[in-house]
């Protein structure tokens, strides 16, 4: 067995991390050339944040949500549960409208909603928040955990895994992640793996952030451009693919970072299994297809500028949807915490939301 096992717990970093009275985040736009942390103690800070990607990667914007919800409850000063909760509500639609695509954000605000129901006075209710926060991120931490554990038997040993986007610690804000923590579980058994990681442009998750944390974890990583992942298939280099999700579809359409859509065709084209990793937290159980996913836009700069240097023309303008929709037709297997879920989605996404209500 390979000395890689348990570097998850010995090198665990703390993306998010709720301090009683602020939250304190890893600026992942810094990573990998610093390791800076800030300690948000206005909400609309943690907005920013989420908005600049400071704090990304769906579980983890939900779970900074709920405590930045938690700071918008301590800066309310009126005296009254009734105006206290129509201000809370400000906060929480502050938020909702910070990134569109991640249901996990959505999920999270919905909980807060719920926690500051019940009949009780104003520090009631804030001590309801902060409660349920924590619960909350105890039960990202969890299910993160469990699918990680599920996902690791679909890899054998000496698997070559190819992966999108950044998945791990930093995407989910707890111990293990998605995709990468399904390679981190599968490490863990002993199994040799090694990871061939998309830089993901235009912001280069892959190259900045997934890199990162396979390097502290000691698994081998190979980075490659996007548009590589085509060339290292038909090599028959690949023998699965696995991403995460922003928000899955009743029906596995399924939301997550944009060029994931293209690796799930080319794995179809060249008979290699493409998996998606996610909580039931990334399921939206109120939508049918992913034609229902708002997909977000972002700022043409990113795409016209790589670390503030111009890479077009002056008077060049590009588009920037940050996500794309992978069709569930696509994708072999879900991964959750609530075990492997299988083509026909309609029927075994349904049945995974019926045992959980
Ligand atoms: O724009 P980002 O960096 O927040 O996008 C992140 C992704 O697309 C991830 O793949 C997804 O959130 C799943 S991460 C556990």
């Amino acid at each position: 067995m390979r000395k890689v096992a348990n570097t998850a717990e010995a090198k665990a970093v703390k993306p998010v991390e709720w301090l009683g009275d602020r939250l304190k985040i890893l600026d992942q736009t810094e990573l990998p050339l610093a390791e800076k942390y800030l300690q948000l103690t206005d909400y609309r800070q943690v907005i920013s944040a989420i908005k600049e990607l400071r704090v990304r990667g769906a579980p983890a914007i939900g779970i900074s949500a709920a405590y930045g919800i938690c700071l918008g409850a301590m800066l309310i000063r009126e005296i009254g549960t009734r105006k206290f909760r129509d201000s809370l509500e400000r906060v929480c639609a502050d938020f909702a409208a910070a990134r569109p695509t991640a249901v996990n954000l959505f999920h999270a605000i919905g909980i807060m909603r719920e926690a500051a129901k019940p009949p009780a006075t104003v520090s009631g209710i804030k001590a309801a928040l902060l409660k349920t926060a924590a619960a909350f991120n105890r039960k990202e931490e969890t299910a993160m955990a469990k699918l990680s554990r599920a996902g690791a038997a679909l890899l054998a040993d000496g698997f070559t895994v190819l992966t999108h986007c950044n998945t791990g610690q930093l995407a989910t804000g707890v111990r293990y992640g998605t995709a990468l923590g399904v390679i981190k579980a599968a490490v863990e058994q002993g199994k040799r793996i090694r990871v061939y990681a998309d830089e993901t442009r235009p912001l280069l998750q892959g190259a900045r952030l997934t890199t990162w944390e396979l390097k502290r974890l000691n698994i081998p990583v190979t980075l490659i451009t996007d548009s590589m992942a085509g060339f290292y298939m038909s090599k028959r280099v690949i023998d699965c693919v696995i991403t995460g999700a922003d928000r899955i579809a009743l029906n596995g359409d399924t939301a997550n970072k944009i060029g994931t859509y293209s690796l799930a065709v080319l794995a179809r084209e060249n008979h290699i299994p493409f998996y998606i990793a996610a909580p039931v937290s990334s399921i939206d159980f109120t939508i049918k297809s992913g034609s229902q996913i708002s997909i977000e836009e972002r700022d043409e700069r990113e795409i016209l500028q790589i670390r503030g240097i111009k890479i077009a023309p002056a008077g060049v303008h590009a588009a920037n949807p940050a996500f794309d929709i992978t069709p569930g037709r696509y994708i072999n297997a879900i991964i959750t915490d609530r075990g492997i879920v299988k083509p026909p989605y309609q029927r075994s996404i349904l049945k995974l939301h019926k045992e959980g209500s």
